[in-house]
Parts: structure tokens; sequence; C-alpha cells
């Protein structure tokens, strides 16, 4: 009770008024149950050094309240509190954790049960997918940001396009028509809060609860979880070194409407989708009028010469959703990610996005498009580029030199994290398990696939980690794996 009366948020509150809460918040939590005696006036304030009156003012309240009872003689007690319109005893705590279970539709069970996506807060060596944030220009984001309020002024204030605003879209359109080797201009452009927006997007317009998808196997759990989410059935195809394997998506008699796939850095085998697989699933599409999905999350950072084309600028069926995110290539804070769209679907698609979110944010779309137009967006990359590059370099030394009893690992060409299969028998979870136990994040793979037929074996993320970091976490991952294996 003291803790609570000393809470800052109760601060502005007579000191009657905040006994008086207190007692009311014990009295409905359950703790002091019906007919319990309350202390004597003179002796709570003795204890809570305030004056008798005090106590005396926040005891008639709960007495005019109907929270306790007064016997002039005998005390204070807690009242049988009754709900006011059911007359019905008012559920203690204990009760009503036991009823906490909500009534949902059986979609938002589901939702609730896949746990979502969160990601770390505060992320911690190895975990996956996190670009470095802590080197970003700052103060260049700050002196754009101003420069679009000058011009921009209060418009900038009120609502804005639900595609996006039209020189984010225009810039980039430029870089992914440069860059990825698409064909999009701005007006194929939608911009969304994120790449996992995009593909719940996907899955609610273009299928139907029921529907297939193909998706790769191993997966990245997000897009998982937004297609089940929608109700869609799963159907899990085999990746290998060069990516998601096409035999049975062109030969499947149970056809799917669309397939979902990570070219440039399957996620999470870091394999790159060889070209005669592009091309046949391009013409897959076109023949089944089948959508391609393909998300290119990180193939800014591409380490071993210049990443291949993204499918969507071979495609001549129109049948690609390209997805894009800032979230690897700037900070995942920004929520911005897009899609480039075939020109069918813009309409609809954007008239979709109304119903989630209206639009995002004017003022990070304004400042992010002037970062690109000025250049700084490309420069940007190629820095961080370089220091991603050297951060895998340093990992991949690493773990040959510290966890070669352990594990193998799987060097990629790209991207911001390392696949290590398991090599000395340990289960999966049980490295887990151990690495967490002294700070380190693994990310298991066998969980990513379907079929439950994966190897065993972790992702490590290296970009947001300097190589000291990176140095230390991989020592004290080789002690817990070693103490695991002979405890
Ligand atoms: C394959 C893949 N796609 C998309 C995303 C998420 O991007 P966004 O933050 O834009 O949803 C991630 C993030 O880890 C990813 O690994």
């Amino acid at each position: 009770m003291k803790a609570w009366l000393a809470h800052p948020t109760h601060a502005e509150l007579p000191l009657h008024a905040r006994i008086q809460r207190a007692v009311r918040q014990l009295i409905v939590d359950g703790a002091l149950g019906p007919g319990r005696p309350l202390p004597a006036s003179r002796a709570l304030a003795r204890s809570l050094s305030v004056s008798r009156d005090t106590v005396e003012a926040a005891y008639s309240q709960l007495h005019a309240e109907g929270f306790i009872d007064r016997r002039v003689g005998s005390g204070s007690f807690v009242a049988e509190v009754k709900a006011f319109s059911t007359g019905q005893r008012v559920p203690r705590r204990e009760a009503l954790q036991r009823h906490k279970e909500p009534s949902l539709s059986r979609r938002g069970a589901a939702m609730s049960r896949s746990g979502g996506v969160r990601e770390q807060l505060v992320p911690r060596p190895f975990a996956p997918g996190v670009p470095e944030t802590r080197s970003f220009p700052l103060s260049l984001w700050e002196r754009l940001e101003r420069q679009v309020l000058k011009e921009t002024g209060t418009q900038a204030l009120l609502h804005g396009d639900p595609q996006g605003a039209e020189p984010l879209r225009r810039a980039i359109a430029d870089y992914v028509n440069l860059e990825r080797g698409a064909r999009a201009s701005a007006d194929r452009v939608l911009v969304l809060t994120s790449s996992q927006q995009a593909m719940a997007l996907c899955a609610n317009m273009l299928l139907d609860p029921g529907d297939r998808i193909f998706i790769e196997d191993p997966a990245y759990y997000g897009a998982r979880k937004a297609f089940d989410a929608a109700g869609l059935e799963c159907v899990p195809i085999p990746v290998d070194d060069q990516g998601i394997t096409v035999e049975r998506i062109l030969s499947q008699p149970p056809k799917a409407k669309a397939v979902f796939l990570t070219p440039s850095h399957q996620f999470p085998t870091g394999a790159t989708l060889a070209l005669d697989r592009r091309l046949a699933l391009i013409e897959w599409a076109g023949k089944h009028q089948a959508w391609i999905i393909e998300d290119d999350y990180d193939s800014e950072f591409h380490y071993a010469g210049k990443p291949t084309a993204c499918m969507q600028g071979l495609d001549p069926h129109d049948r690609t959703i390209y997805i894009g995110t800032f979230t690897k290539s700037l900070f995942p804070g920004l929520r911005i990610g897009y899609v480039v769209l075939p020109p069918q679907l813009v309409n609809p698609m954007t008239v979709a996005r109304t119903l989630l979110d209206g639009h995002t944010a004017s003022m990070a779309q304004l400042t992010l498009a002037r970062f690109m137009e000025g250049g700084h967006f490309g420069a940007y990359v190629r820095a961080m580029r370089g220091i991603y590059s050297e951060r895998l370099d340093t990992l991949a030394g690493l773990v040959r030199t510290h966890l070669s009893a352990f594990v193998e690992p799987r060097i990629p060409i790209g991207g911001l994290q390392m696949p290590c299969v398991l090599t000395c028998g340990l289960p999966e979870c049980t490295a887990i398990d151990a690495a967490r136990r002294v700070g380190v994040e693994l990310l298991g793979l066998s969980g990513l696939h379907a079929s439950g037929d994966g190897k065993a074996g972790f992702l490590m993320g290296f970009a947001a980690y300097t190589p000291i970091e990176l140095d230390v976490a991989v020592r004290k991952l080789a002690g817990a794996l070693q103490a695991a294996k002979s405890p």
C-alpha cells in the first residue's frame, strides 16, 4: 500500500483520495476479501504517518461507495461487494485470471496462437536479420527532416496519399530499376509499413481461405505466419543450393495459386535462385495465371560480385509482386516497406491498405525520399556492405577457430546471417538453450522447415555486431556448447 501511495502517477491526488483508492484496489483485486477487518483508523494513520482525519476521510468515502461496512464499536470491514447490474459477487483477481482467455474468432485464435512476429527490442548476438544501427547518420537524417518540415509546413501533418508520397515512390522506382533490374514506375509502387504488411495484403487480396500457396522449405517464418493467418494452405517445396526446386511446382496436379520466394538470398539457406528456375517459374505463373510473390528483403548486401537481378524485371506476364523493405538496408524502426505491383493490382491493393492503416507516416516517407534523391541511400548501403562483408569474414573465421568441433558453417554470399549445421550430435534445442543461458541468441533452423526433416542447426546474425562483440559471443557460445556436451 505504501508503494501505491508513493507511486508518481498518484502524486496529483490528495492524500485521503490516495489512501481510499489504494484500499479500494486491494478490495477489487481480491487481496482483501469480504468480511476482512480493516486496520483501525488510528493504527493506519500511525503506520502511514498521516493524520487520523485523513484516514477517516478515506474510510468515509469507501463506506459511501459501498466498499466497506462500518460497525460502531467493532470497526470497519470489507463489504460483500456485488456487481451493480447482476447482483453477482465481483470476480476476484484469481477468477479474473482464470477467465482471461478471450473469445476470439477461429481466425483470431489462430493468429494469437501463432505468436506473431516479434523481434528483439535490444538485439543480442547472434539475433539474425538485424542491421547495424549505431553508426546511422542521425544528424543528416534530422537535417533532411527539418528541410522537409520547412518546405511542406503543416501540409505534412495532414493525411497523405494511401499509395505513398509521390517523391518516395519515384525514388524507389529509380532505385529498383537501376540496382535490382526491375521494371517499375512510380505509379506501380505502393508504399507500406513493412514487407510483413505486404505479405498479409498479398495473402488476403490474391487468394481465398483454403487456397494453396507454394512456399520454400525451409521458409521465412513471417511469411508462413502471414499465409497461415489468412487461412491459406502452405505447400512446402524443398530448397537446394540453387534455391527452390521447381519440378513439383511445374508438375503438381493440385495447383497452387501462388508461390512465395526469396530468390536473391533464400531465407535461411542463403542460396541464390538459379536463372533457369526463375524462368521456369515465370512461365508457370504466366501459363496458370498464378502469382509470384518475390521477397527481396536484403539483396542490397551481396558480397561476391553483383547480385542477380530480381525476378520481377524478367517477368513479361506481369504476374510478379516485388516486395522490398528498408528494415535491413536502413533501420527497422523506420517501418517503411513497399511493393512494385502489376498495373492491374495497384488500385485494389491501395484500397485494401486504406482498410489496414490508411497510409504510411508522411514525414518519414518524405525524409526517406530526400535521403534517396540526395544519393545518401546509395552511399550508406555501399558503406554498410563493406562493413557487413568484413563482419561475415570475421564470424566465419571465429566459427572455424572456436566452433569447428560443434558446427559446420555454410558461408553465404550475401545477407545478414550465416547458417550453421550442428555436427556434434547435440540436439538443436539443447544448443540454443545453452547459448541463451550465456546471453547468446540463436535461431534454430529445424523450426523453419515445414516438413520436419531439416538438419539441426542455427542462424547466426552478424551484421549488427562489431568484430569484438562477435569474438566475445563466439567464445561464450563455444563454452556453452562444450558444457552442454559434457555436463
Ligand atoms: C525474409 C524476410 N523478409 C522480410 C523480413 C521483414 O521485413 P519487414 O520488417 O519489412 O517486415 C525479414 C526480417 O527478418 C526477412 O528475414
